[in-house]
């Protein structure tokens, strides 16, 4: 079934929490266009509004009053969106409110000592349930300045620490790993933050000049429009357009591994928009190649190994990827998760410790998906469906609300 057309996306997910997020804490009207339509963000958008932020919606812009923050009269409720429950326990230390964070069963089996810790080394009152939510976070006014170095590649700690910083007014110095996305520190930049990067330091200096509203349009979600561009390159006869998409180096790892397979993707109409980069995307059919995937690359397509692994299906030859352990702590463990369905589908997939091997082409047969709950790998293997020229039935579909609510509507309307 070829996939052809052409369509835009929700705002992408990761700017949007951030649009939220840095929004509240600016005084007077932000306006925040093209919102990501998910569950995720909104759970953060609810969690503000707990914390006192009122905002209102006209028409495709949400507008967010700053300021006015309490404590919120009840737990605060992040549902499956660990991005939520890591940046905001940020924002409230640095804010110094009393609050309580919790989320669904999959969020609390996620691993929280990567934000409890560098917080505590702030001087932050922050207590886990051994390293797990539920968060408690008590008011705290003697907060430091800090210098972090991070033994994980995780833009949702590099953010908590920024976020901190910036509602105490504190200088932040982080050392990462390996780049992560790095939307965070282009919004503080762009509404006048200072916020200098050399390599893999990022440095945020106390601020004394004037902060600008957040007045933003965010570009379509490069990680929603990967199940799309996945369809379209490694189905014969697609040749699909997918407009205003964000093209941040720092989320390239899916396009530039798909171009280092062979496929065939055009980028149009590059250009800037509130300082992050935008495109039009354009893929078609071509043969691919099976590749290697190291540890290098994983922070800029983590999201998007879930999709990676079902093109790897169609690809000739072996696809390799390690290095990606972090995979077994996202909203399911994403190793056990993509193997088990391959192998269901009758691909040879072999799990390791940090990614798997994957041996192409592999005729795909339609099957019933164990989506673990987890969006990605529902979406994923919707696509890895249509590859077998049929549907998957998938356990739990409803799952891809939390970041794609319109998915399975797009979809229907490009495939011929
Ligand atoms: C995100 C960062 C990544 C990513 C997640 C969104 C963000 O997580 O997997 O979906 O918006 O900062 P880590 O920072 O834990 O790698």
């Amino acid at each position: 079934m070829p996939i052809r057309g052409s369509i835009t996306l929700p705002g992408d997910k990761s700017i949007s929490h951030r649009a939220l997020l840095i929004s509240s804490l600016i005084p007077g009207k932000n306006l925040i266009k093209n919102l990501a339509t998910g569950e995720d963000v909104h759970q953060t958008l609810k969690c503000l509004n707990n914390i006192g932020i009122q905002t209102s919606q006209s028409d495709n812009i949400l507008i967010v009053n700053g300021g006015g923050f309490k404590d919120p009269p009840k737990t605060l409720f992040c549902g499956n969106s660990g991005t939520t429950m890591r940046l905001l326990s940020g924002l409230l230390i640095g804010l110094n409110i009393n609050a309580k964070l919790t989320g669904d069963a999959s969020l609390l089996k996620r691993p929280m000592d990567r934000i409890i810790n560098p917080l505590l080394n702030m001087g932050a009152n922050i207590v886990g349930n051994d390293n797990y939510a539920p968060i408690v976070i008590k008011a705290e006014n003697a907060l430091k300045n800090i210098e972090y170095t991070m033994d994980i590649a995780s833009a949702q700690v590099k953010s908590a620490l920024l976020l901190a910083g910036i509602a105490a007014n504190k200088k932040i110095i982080i050392h990462e790993k390996y780049i992560t996305r790095d939307h965070t520190e282009i919004m503080l930049d762009d509404i006048g933050y200072n916020v200098n990067k050399m390599d893999n330091t990022i440095i945020l200096e106390p601020h004394s000049k004037h902060i600008k509203n957040i007045n933003i349009d965010i570009p379509g979600d490069i990680s929603s429009a990967s199940f799309f561009i996945g369809a379209a390159c490694m189905i014969p006869n697609s040749d699909l357009r997918i407009n205003n998409v964000l093209i941040n180096e720092t989320r390239m790892g899916f396009i530039n591994m798909l171009r280092k397979m062979g496929a065939g993707i055009i980028i149009h109409n590059k250009r800037y928009v509130n300082g992050e980069r935008v495109a039009d995307i354009q893929t078609y059919y071509k043969p691919l190649y099976g590749i290697n995937i190291t540890e290098e690359d994983i922070p800029s397509v983590i999201d998007e190994l879930p999709i990676l692994s079902v093109i790897a299906t169609q690809a000739e030859g072996m696809t390799i990827i390690s290095g990606a352990e972090e995979l077994r702590y996202k909203e399911s463990n994403r190793i056990e998760s993509i193997v088990f369905n391959l192998k269901n589908m009758g691909v040879k997939a072999i799990e390791k410790k940090d990614g798997f091997i994957i041996e192409g082409p592999s005729i795909l047969n339609k099957t019933l998906i164990k989506s673990y709950d987890d969006h990605r790998i529902a979406m994923s293997f919707v696509i890895a469906g249509l590859s077998s020229g049929g549907y998957n039935d998938i356990d739990n579909i409803e799952c891809v609300n939390s970041s794609y609510p319109e998915f399975i509507a797009t979809l229907k309307k490009i495939i011929r």
